[in-house]
């Protein structure tokens, strides 16, 4: 089993990311290497440059993310913790893959549409080609499963498809088929204002994204300004049918909680959200405060994050060369 995902460098952890993807990375750590597998986490930088940052803004970024992943439970010593741009083969071997890839099957990516809106000839080639990397960025390991949130899974049955078309094409075995982990708590946060779009970095709303930067006090009012409705919480989860603001908040107290959004229910049973918000906005103090203080406790030491960036970045690249080699030699490339 080799456990391999990306995170973008655009900001920093929000609560989505986190419940979404990175506490099943931690989760994931203890198992896979328990039954004699590897994890395999990078800031994907590279991901990053599609959409415009100002340079210093990614660089710090970036260091920022690592931090906090590190500060989230992500162990450097046990798990491959690196960023995307300092193992060069993840960006040779996407364009070998875009000659696998289709025009018609990223004109598919919803992700695309969605970010590049109306203004499609606006977009960079970067924004369109995102998946063709992301693709790169796992086949690159062979990895087994890669745990992400509900948004990527289209992009990693890309990946699947493109590894498929590259085998058959080059008559190999040399990819293996990821096998995407959407087994999260919970795969799909949504704003904190609006239950109809999810929980982004990109919402214009401030107030409808817990970030994990955020003081105990913010995070505590955006839980209690959270949009909700008059009426109090059922005892089934059926009952709940329509009311997604409800929903979403009783699904991030299971998550944080570690608990089953049945049984938070039954605790909750005819209370109104005058009783339940509060309580969520205590659970998210408790669980992400600590995280929060461990981060700024580590940013304080640049040259240490560095390290574990350089050293991360070297261990994958040993990983990634040898596949990169056999992929360029099934292709015929002289080198
Ligand atoms: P990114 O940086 O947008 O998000 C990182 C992870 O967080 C998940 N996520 C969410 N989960 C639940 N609810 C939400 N509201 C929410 N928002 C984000 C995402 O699904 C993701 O798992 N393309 C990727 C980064 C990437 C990658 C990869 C991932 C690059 N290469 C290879 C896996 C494998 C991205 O933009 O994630």
């Amino acid at each position: 089993m080799r456990v391999v995902s990306g995170i973008k460098p655009t900001g920093n952890l929000h609560l989505g990311n986190y419940l979404g993807a990175v506490k099943q990375w931690v989760a994931m750590q203890d198992e896979v290497q328990a039954a004699g597998g590897e994890t395999m986490y990078f800031i994907a930088d590279l991901h990053g440059l599609t959409e415009f940052i100002p340079p210093a803004e990614l660089t710090a970024n970036t260091l920022e993310m690592t931090a906090t992943l590190v500060a989230a439970g992500i162990d450097p010593s046990r798990s491959i913790l690196f960023n995307q741009a300092r193992v060069p083969a993840h960006s040779e071997l996407a364009w070998l893959l875009n000659n696998v890839a289709r025009v018609g099957w990223l004109n598919r990516m919803t992700q695309f549409k969605d970010k590049a809106g109306k203004n499609r000839e606006g977009a960079s080639v970067g924004l369109y080609d995102y998946p063709v990397l992301m693709a790169a960025d796992v086949l690159l390991y062979n990895a087994t499963h890669v745990p992400v949130g509900e948004d990527q899974k289209q992009h990693l049955e890309l990946a699947r498809d493109i590894a498929t078309k590259f085998n058959t094409d080059y008559e190999t075995e040399l990819f293996t088929l990821p096998e995407p982990l959407v087994s999260g708590a919970a795969p799909r946060i949504m704003s904190l204002r609006d239950a109809g779009s999810k929980m982004s970095k990109s919402n214009p709303s401030a107030q409808s994204v817990v970030k994990l930067v955020d003081s105990d006090e913010t995070i505590a009012d955006k839980f209690r300004k959270a949009k909700t409705d008059p009426d109090l919480l059922p005892d089934s989860w059926d009952a709940l049918e329509g009311r997604a603001e409800a929903k979403n908040l009783l699904t991030i107290y299971a998550a944080l909680a570690d608990r089953k959004p049945a049984e938070v229910l039954a605790e909750f049973a005819g209370k109104g959200f005058g009783q339940f918000k509060p309580a969520l906005a205590d659970l998210a103090v408790a669980t992400l405060g600590p995280i929060r203080n461990e981060m700024l406790r580590l940013m304080a030491d640049r040259a240490a994050i560095d390290a574990i960036l350089r050293d991360g970045a070297a261990r994958a690249r040993d990983l990634a060369a040898p596949l990169l080699s056999r992929a360029q030699a099934a292709m015929g490339l002289v080198l």
